[in-house]
Order: structure tokens, then C-alpha cells, then sequence
């Protein structure tokens, strides 16, 4: 690849301002001064330098969020922050959007990537991906709602759920759940349980496809993608 696309493409800024760059010799190949645009670099031998700092050149970049309540999923709201706002400009340059939505007041896993691809197989309908959800809910979840649930409940649409799976860790007045859905509807776990006469008070997301919501992360916080989530990540979009 020519060096100057390679650093346009890196986030070193326009064509022209990256031949500046090259002009007052920031730039090195190898250790070496270089100076020539067109000069052909490996992109991934890690040999190109900006003063001294390694470019980091990739193409796609994929980060683990835990979601904090408060902000939307999108990458650009006129009111609302957005999760995009979150991250720093290192990240922002790759232009990466939430795959899928969460509510603003629902917290926990977002996977961010401008991997649209991967984005697009992880939500298309077809694929019945499934995510699990923890939620405390106002009412008391019954064995009668995990048999709803397994069998598909009409939403105030009239829309009928794909059969899901519920858990309930502790049932009372306000009830502890796991519920995995394989489908993502907006709001659905919420209208799911409006359906049963509950009301979902706390939503978090845990897990989506073979990703796991890090128990490392706080609210606000995330990583990239260790290479083995990548690659399952990979694997679950070819299968
Ligand atoms: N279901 C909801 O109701 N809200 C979410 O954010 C995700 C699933």
C-alpha cells in the first residue's frame, strides 16, 4: 500500500496534510527517514513510525461495552449522549457503530465495530442469535410466565415471540430473572413482561451470540475483543 494512504487510512489526517508530515520527516519506515508518498509499505509488518510512534494500521476495530443507563445506542443523537461519545478519538477515526440497540436505560454488553459485516450476520432475523438478559422485575415471576415465555407471547402488537428461555433466580415483589430471546424486537424484553402484567424495573444485557458481558467492565467501561472472542465471534457468523 502507498505510505500516504496508509497513513491517511490510519487517521494521520488528509492526503495533503500527510505529505506535510512526510515533508518535515516524521515520518520512518524500518527506523529510516522516509519522505516519498508513494512509497510502498507493508501495512501490517508494524514498521511505519510517526514521530517515533508505531502506526497502528487496521481496517476494523471491535469493542466490548458495558452500556451504561443514560445513554443511547446510536452513533449520533441531538439530545441524547451516545455510546460513540464514549470513546476516545484512537477509536472514533474507525467510524464504528453499536451492532444492535440497547434501551437508554438499559445497561450492559454492546458490541461496537465498524465490521459491518460481521454487525449485519449477528443481527440479521435469520440467524436467531441468542441474547441473554438479566432483569428485576416489579411482580412475581412465576413458573406460569416461563411457560409463556417458552411458548411465545403476543406483545401489545399483536406480534407473537419466538419461544424464549426464562430463569428466575428469586421471585417477590420485585423478582430476579435471566431471560434469553433469540430475536430483538424493540423493547422486547420489557413488552414481554407487560404481556405477563409485569413490569421490568432493571434490564441488563449479559451475553449476545458466544459474547460474554466482562465482569472486569463497569458501566461506561470497554476492551477490544481478545483474539479467541473474535475468532468464536467469526466462527458463530459463518454457522
Ligand atoms: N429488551 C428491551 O426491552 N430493552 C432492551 O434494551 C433490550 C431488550
Amino acid at each position: 500500500m502507498r505510505l500516504d494512504k496508509l497513513l491517511a487510512n490510519s487517521g494521520y489526517g488528509s492526503r495533503k496534510e500527510v505529505k506535510a508530515l512526510l515533508k518535515q520527516g516524521a515520518v520512518s519506515v524500518a527506523g529510516e527517514t522516509v519522505r516519498d508518498p508513494a512509497l510502498h509499505v507493508d501495512p501490517e509488518s508494524g514498521d511505519v513510525s510517526v514521530f517515533g510512534e508505531p502506526v497502528d494500521y487496521r481496517e476494523f476495530i471491535y469493542l466490548l461495552m458495558n452500556k451504561p443507563p443514560g445513554v443511547v445506542s446510536a452513533t449520533e443523537d441531538n439530545r441524547d449522549r451516545t455510546v460513540i461519545d464514549l470513546l476516545p478519538y484512537e477509536y472514533r477515526r474507525f467510524e464504528p457503530f453499536p451492532a444492535g440497540r440497547l434501551d437508554k436505560d438499559t445497561e450492559g454488553l454492546l458490541l461496537i465495530t465498524n465490521d459491518g459485516k460481521l454487525a449485519h450476520a449477528l443481527l440479521s432475523p435469520k440467524r436467531h442469535v441468542e441474547k441473554t438478559y438479566f432483569a428485576r422485575v416489579r411482580g412475581e415471576v412465576t413458573a406460569r410466565d416461563g411457560e409463556a415465555f417458552a411458548a411465545g407471547v403476543g406483545l401489545d402488537d399483536g406480534y407473537v415471540t419466538k419461544p424464549a428461555k426464562l430463569d428466575i433466580l428469586s421471585a417477590g415483589e420485585i423478582s430476579k430473572i435471566e431471560l434469553t430471546i433469540t430475536e430483538g424486537k424493540f423493547h422486547q424484553v420489557k413488552r414481554m413482561f407487560e404481556a405477563r402484567g409485569k413490569e421490568v424495573v432493571y434490564l441488563k444485557r449479559l451475553s449476545m451470540g458466544p459474547l460474554v458481558l466482562d465482569p472486569a467492565l463497569s458501566p461506561g467501561d470497554y476492551r477490544e475483543l481478545t483474539e479467541q472472542e473474535l475468532a468464536s465471534l467469526k466462527q458463530h457468523q459463518k454457522g
